[in-house]
């Protein structure tokens, strides 16, 4: 991902793909400026689960208070950005078209460049914020709560999808599973901090799909399994059966990763998305580095979540290459294969 070293003019990002309203100021050449997030977690914690409609009306109340703060933290007026950059997609429909109308209109009113961006190739550039970015080509292990996929970076933009999940997304099995086990949303984040206190030898997972060729995930299984193992050993059973969800999921990923690597002869692995905050995940991926040779980058806890930066890092990227929106239609996608994507000023 050779990028001038030339400072550029700061690029203003939005994302509000899902549940959480966040922005960031990022200038080519100087780095990230500035980022907050609002997250939603509140809001819908008392229904369980993400609540579309919620969710895009808190972005109607967050995003524009936001925006000013974050260009206030960045000392950045906004007639000093160079374009603005949104998510677009995959996400909800009604929470994306608040990001989107938002920077379209802002982007207008200043006559500057605006550009949708995919959430998933933002979530992989995300490791690029860090003070040790890594080249292309490589695999990404994308882990999310909507996506699990293997990639094949071959360049920015240039992308091959070499296995993804047939049925529930990993954050998606997480947040099932601590459902089952009686824990709160988000679950992701509460089952890894019930797992530490697991036994790990009590029970034995399936590693679904591990057992044939391909890379392919499936996780609505290992879901199921909890919920018979908890039926049949009691509530007293949780923290057992957490770390052995958490065991088998981690193994799960860290096999299908270690098979992509050799299928297409990479050295390099980025792992993004949500669950990419786990440690034990992150603990097991990173020990490719010494056990294979293998370079494995993650992106700082904060930036595997939903996140500005990671949005405005990718539009500043397209934004340098001269790409930008040619007309005021304000577009989003609720579904956006990332195959569909051109290198930077290809499209
Ligand atoms: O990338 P993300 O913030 O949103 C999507 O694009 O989906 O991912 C959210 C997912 C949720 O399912 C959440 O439970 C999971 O990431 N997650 C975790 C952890 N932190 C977040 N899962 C396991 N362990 C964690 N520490
Ligand atoms: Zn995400």
């Amino acid at each position: 991902m050779a990028r001038s070293k030339s400072t550029r003019a700061p690029v203003l990002g939005i994302e509000t793909s899902c549940d959480e309203t966040a922005v960031a100021v990022y200038a080519t050449g100087s780095g990230l400026l500035a980022h907050a997030l609002y997250s939603q977690v509140d809001l819908h914690a008392v229904y369980g689960g993400v609540v579309p409609e919620l969710a895009s009306r808190d972005h109607v109340r967050r995003l524009l208070p936001l925006v000013g703060r974050v260009l206030e933290q960045a000392q950045v007026d906004r007639r000093a950005l160079s374009g603005i950059a949104y998510t677009a997609g995959p996400g909800l429909v009604g929470a994306l078209l608040v990001g989107a109308s938002v920077a379209r209109a802002m982007a207008w009113g200043l006559g500057v460049p605006c550009i949708g961006i995919h959430h998933m190739e933002a979530h992989l550039l995300a490791p690029m914020l860090e003070a040790r970015p890594p080249e292309p080509p490589f695999v990404a292990l994308l882990v999310s709560g909507g996506h699990t996929m293997l990639v094949h970076v071959r360049a920015m933009g240039d992308y091959v999808v070499l296995g993804e999940t047939l049925d529930d997304a990993i954050g998606e099995a997480f947040d099932k599973t601590a459902k089952i086990l009686g824990l709160g949303y988000p679950g992701g984040p509460a089952l890894a901090a019930l797992a530490e206190r697991g036994d790990p030898g009590r029970f034995r997972f399936p590693r679904p799909m591990t057992d044939r060729p391909g890379l392919d995930f499936s996780f609505s299984g290992i879901k199921t399994f909890a919920r018979h193992v908890l039926e049949d050993n009691g509530p007293e059973a949780a923290a057992d059966i957490a770390r052995a969800f958490e065991e088998a999921v981690v193994e799960t990923l860290t096999i299908k990763a270690r098979r992509a690597l050799a299928q297409v002869e990479a050295r390099t692995l980025v792992v993004a998305g949500g669950v990419s905050a786990n440690r034990r995940l992150r603990a097991a991926l990173a020990d490719l580095g010494p056990r294979e040779g293998v370079a494995v980058y993650f992106p700082r806890p904060e930036f595997c979540t939903d996140n500005g930066a990671m949005v405005a890092l990718a539009g500043a990227i397209r934004l340098d290459a001269g790409e930008a929106a040619e007309d005021l239609r304000i577009g989003v996608r609720a579904r956006w294969p990332l195959s569909e994507l051109r290198p930077p000023g290809a499209r």
